[in-house]
């Protein structure tokens, strides 16, 4: 008995030494990080950011599969990205694209990513995440009043209208609020 008392109190000892701050911050940053697995992982390339959150918000690269990146994100296709030009000096390019790439759908953990790898696994890429199975199955019941003829969303592409976390990568239910119809759920 006394010598299991003394174990448990060396444990004790050892575990508030030198080493157990750090194993604290990290057990909360990955318990954070865990929590935070059911939805997107959110941007954190400071490049891809600037440049690609100045027309719209900076899509999460968890958004769409790495098929879908590697063709939106060639020199040539950005010269006429939905009808603008978003064409990048080489150097940005590749880094924006290897991000994209590393980060994409199905090299994601998080559960939406996860289900939109799946909705994309087969098939042509979409270059849309408007297109993606999965996500226009949650949209389908959403009047045109609502995103077209609503001068603060204007289309289905501006997530973070509607979506009041999506900077962070959240879309669950509870953080959606369509500017100018609040009674709509
Ligand atoms: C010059 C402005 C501009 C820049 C810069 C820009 N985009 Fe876009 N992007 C657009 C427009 C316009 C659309 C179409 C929006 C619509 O249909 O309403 C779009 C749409 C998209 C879509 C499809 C969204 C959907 O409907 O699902 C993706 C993905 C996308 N952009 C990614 C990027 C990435 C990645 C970058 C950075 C390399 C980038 N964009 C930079 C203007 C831009
Ligand atoms: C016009 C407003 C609006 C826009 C724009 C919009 N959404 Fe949504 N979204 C909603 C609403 C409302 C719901 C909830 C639907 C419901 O209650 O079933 C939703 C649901 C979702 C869900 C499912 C949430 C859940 O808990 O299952 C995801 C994921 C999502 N949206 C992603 C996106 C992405 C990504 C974009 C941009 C490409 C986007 N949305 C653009 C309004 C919008």
């Amino acid at each position: 008995m006394q010598n299991k008392f003394k174990a448990v109190l060396l444990a004790a000892a050892l575990l508030t030494s030198s080493g157990a701050a750090f194993a604290e911050d990290s057990f909360w940053s990955w318990l954070i990080d865990f929590s935070r697995q059911k939805e997107v992982q959110p941007v954190t390339n400071k490049v891809y950011q600037e440049e690609c959150g100045s027309c719209h918000f900076a899509y999460p690269a968890g958004l769409l599969p790495g098929k879908s990146w590697a063709k939106l994100l060639d020199e040539k296709a950005l010269e006429d990205h939905f009808g603008e030009n978003a064409s990048l000096d080489t150097d940005t390019l590749k880094e924006i694209r290897e991000y994209a790439m590393e980060n994409a759908a199905e090299k994601s953990w998080f559960k939406r990513s996860r289900k939109i790898a799946l909705a994309t696994a087969e098939g042509e890429a979409p270059l849309r995440i408007t297109e993606v199975r999965y996500i226009k199955r949650k949209h389908h019941d959403i009047p045109e009043k609502m995103i077209k003829g609503n001068k603060d969303v204007k289309s289905q592409s501006y997530c973070n209208a509607c979506h009041t976390k999506a900077d962070k990568g959240i879309f669950d239910n509870d953080t959606v609020s369509i500017p100018n119809f609040p009674d709509w759920d």
